[in-house]
């Protein structure tokens, strides 16, 4: 089911979740390998971060609740990822974050200059400049980020990915479309959540709160692909709780151009993107439909035709 994304020919429209897997050139190879059709990296921040102290990822049933505290190398210092991936023969999605808006340029200026197919840029961390503020909860301050970034990255396309704790997602997509965002990723984790040992009496998570991910989070995923679907006219990829071939085509339906998966890679393994492509074709080949005419079909035939999406 090639499709096309941004200029890229991807051969489905499933995409590695940012975080879940790492950097390694071999893993990202064998998810590609496994059906996904774009591989995202995890974020690459600006120095090195350890992240928080275990225990930071706890798994509820329902989804998971995490707080790994963006652990990275820091973006100078992954030479052996960087060189490895010089030869990939997948579509690859780089991610990355920042502390302020010129930290966000300097890493995407180098990031850029390794080639990625995309670049993602998280913007749901906290922000120096406004005193922990989260770039993504503002519009001015996700339209400063997108346009710095978009200075420096030349043709690559950038793709925003947003975090539902924006009072209004919908807002936040249009400031970073008018900012020259290529598409939205939607959505980060939710939350934050806490959950209580009620034996020691104290928080499971060592960092205490965390972001929750998995199935409980998908109403909230695409309710916010739908908001974001009908602010702007840029591709959206949708992520957020999908598992099944049927969670994807909800996803569609609210207007989602790609799929994203995280979470689910935990309770299926890598081969949940061959899974969920099968359950997709054959949701689509029951159905006698295709992804096209599936496409924001929850907002009404007119709304969809009116939209004309770039791609
Ligand atoms: C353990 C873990 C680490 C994550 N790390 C990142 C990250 O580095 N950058 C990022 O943008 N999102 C990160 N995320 C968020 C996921 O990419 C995704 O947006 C979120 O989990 C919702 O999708 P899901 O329900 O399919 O997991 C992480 C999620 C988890 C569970």
């Amino acid at each position: 089911m090639t499709l096309h994304f941004l200029g890229k020919t991807l051969k489905n429209p499933l995409v590695l979740a940012s975080g879940v897997l790492g950097n390694n050139k071999q893993i990202l190879e064998r998810v590609h390998e496994n059906g996904c059709g774009l591989v995202t990296m995890k974020s690459i921040g600006p120095a090195p971060r350890d992240g928080h102290k275990n225990p930071t990822v706890i798994d509820l049933g329902c989804g998971m609740i995490n707080a790994v505290g963006l652990p990275t190398p820091g973006y100078a210092h992954m030479e052996e990822e960087w060189q490895a991936l010089e030869t990939r023969t997948f579509p690859l999605n780089a991610s990355i974050y920042g502390g302020s808006v010129a930290e966000y340029q300097t890493v995407a200026k180098f990031v850029a200059a390794k080639h990625p197919d995309f670049i993602e840029i998280n913007i749901s961390c906290p922000n120096s400049e406004q005193h922990g503020m989260i770039f993504g909860v503002s519009e001015q301050s996700a339209f400063d980020v997108v346009s710095a970034v978009k200075q420096v990255i030349g043709d690559i396309p950038l793709i925003a990915k947003l975090t539902p704790q924006a009072p209004d997602i919908a807002k936040i997509a249009k400031a970073c479309e008018a900012a020259g965002s290529d598409a939205i990723c939607a959505i980060n984790t939710a939350g934050p959540g806490m959950v209580i040992d009620i034996e020691s009496k104290m928080p499971i998570l060592a960092f205490k709160k965390g972001g929750l991910s998995g199935p409980m989070i998908r109403p909230i995923a695409v309710r916010c692909v739908y908001d974001i679907f009908q602010a702007v006219s840029i591709p959206i990829i949708g992520l957020g709780g999908v598992t099944t071939g049927k969670d994807a085509v909800e996803m569609i339906m609210a207007g989602a151009h790609l799929v994203g998966i995280g979470s689910g890679v935990r309770y299926r393994g890598i081969e949940i993107f061959k899974k969920v492509n099968q359950e997709l074709n054959a949701w689509l080949c029951a159905h006698d439909t295709t992804l096209e005419q599936i496409r924001g079909a929850a907002h009404g035939r007119d709304a969809v035709k009116n939209k004309g999406q770039a791609q």
